[in-house]
């Protein structure tokens, strides 16, 4: 390993802070995380410059990152309009949305992460006051037990976030977390689901940059890959058009592209392909 890699899986959450604060810092940001900057800290700014220099970052990574990031805003203003009175972030990194969304401060918020991410969050953001009531739980979502916060958050309408986290996870690990979910009753999850053709795309850096933590979870039918595992599908959120009408991506090719027809969310075929989902327990 070299020091241009990203040493742990840990680091990508470093790395997603320094885009939210790049997104910030723009005269028309999209959202103001005013914590990104500190919790991406210069190993954050290190991370992105590598990335921005490895293969397959033709137009960069902020297009992507910035997009999830405002189209899981929407969806966490949407579920505490429709009453939800928990959320469950998994593989919550560095994110700062109770600190800088507007929510009730009756709200339930459940962050959970790798022990090591979670300690060192617990310290950047020691004086700070979160707008709803927040606790965060430290476990290794590959092999530890969710059952428990499960059920401990879970008793009304709950919202499970998994942004950015589900590539990084086996097959195995998101089916067992997928039969968690379902067990537990969840009221909706909503993850950013990246497909087979975007193997393609990050087989060079899951070589190189993120030979520490590769994407090991890109299934070829999509959406239907959770249908099959007792979802429902409520939405489904195309990232790259989105880019382009959130002024992210915008050269004439994407234009051209996001007027287009679209992949089949379920058989994306060859075609990268990746999307916000929403899914409800399909009872
Ligand atoms: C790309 S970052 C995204 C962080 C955050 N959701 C965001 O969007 O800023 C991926 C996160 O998943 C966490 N993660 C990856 N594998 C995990 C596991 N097995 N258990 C718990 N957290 C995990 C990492 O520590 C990291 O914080």
């Amino acid at each position: 390993m070299t020091d241009i890699e990203i040493q742990a899986v840990d680091d990508t959450a470093r790395w997603v802070a320094h885009q939210r604060a790049q997104e910030s810092a723009r005269p028309d940001a999209l959202f103001n995380d005013h914590l990104a900057e500190r919790l991406a800290g210069a190993r954050g700014r290190e991370i992105a410059a590598m990335a921005a220099a490895a293969p397959a970052a033709a137009d960069g990574d902020g297009w992507y990152l910035t997009t999830r990031t405002v189209l899981l805003d929407r969806v966490v203003t949407a579920s505490v309009a429709d009453g939800f009175d928990t959320v469950i972030n998994l593989g919550a990194g560095l994110d700062a949305r109770p600190y800088r969304l507007e929510l009730p401060a009756d709200l339930t918020w459940v962050e959970v992460d790798l022990p090591e991410l979670i300690g060192e969050k617990e310290a950047l953001l020691a004086h700070e006051r979160p707008r709803c009531r927040l606790r965060r739980v430290p476990l290794d979502l590959g092999r530890d037990e969710l059952t428990t916060t499960l059920h401990d958050a879970s008793r009304g309408r709950t919202l499970v976030l998994a942004e950015g986290l589900i590539m990084y996870l086996s097959p195995g690990e998101v089916d067992a977390l997928s039969a968690d979910l379902v067990n537990a009753g969840i009221t909706r999850w909503s993850f950013d689901l990246s497909t087979a053709g975007v193997g393609t795309l990050v087989a060079e850096r899951n070589r190189t940059l993120l030979a520490s933590a590769p994407w090991r979870f890109l299934p070829a039918d999509g959406v239907a890959y959770f249908e099959k595992r007792g979802w429902a599908v409520e939405r489904i959120e195309p990232i790259f058009p989105a880019a382009v009408a959130l002024g992210r991506l915008d050269t004439p090719e994407a234009r051209r592209a996001a007027a287009g027809p679209q992949p089949d969310p379920r058989a994306p075929g060859d075609i990268p392909y990746s999307a916000v989902v929403t899914v409800t327990p399909d009872r």
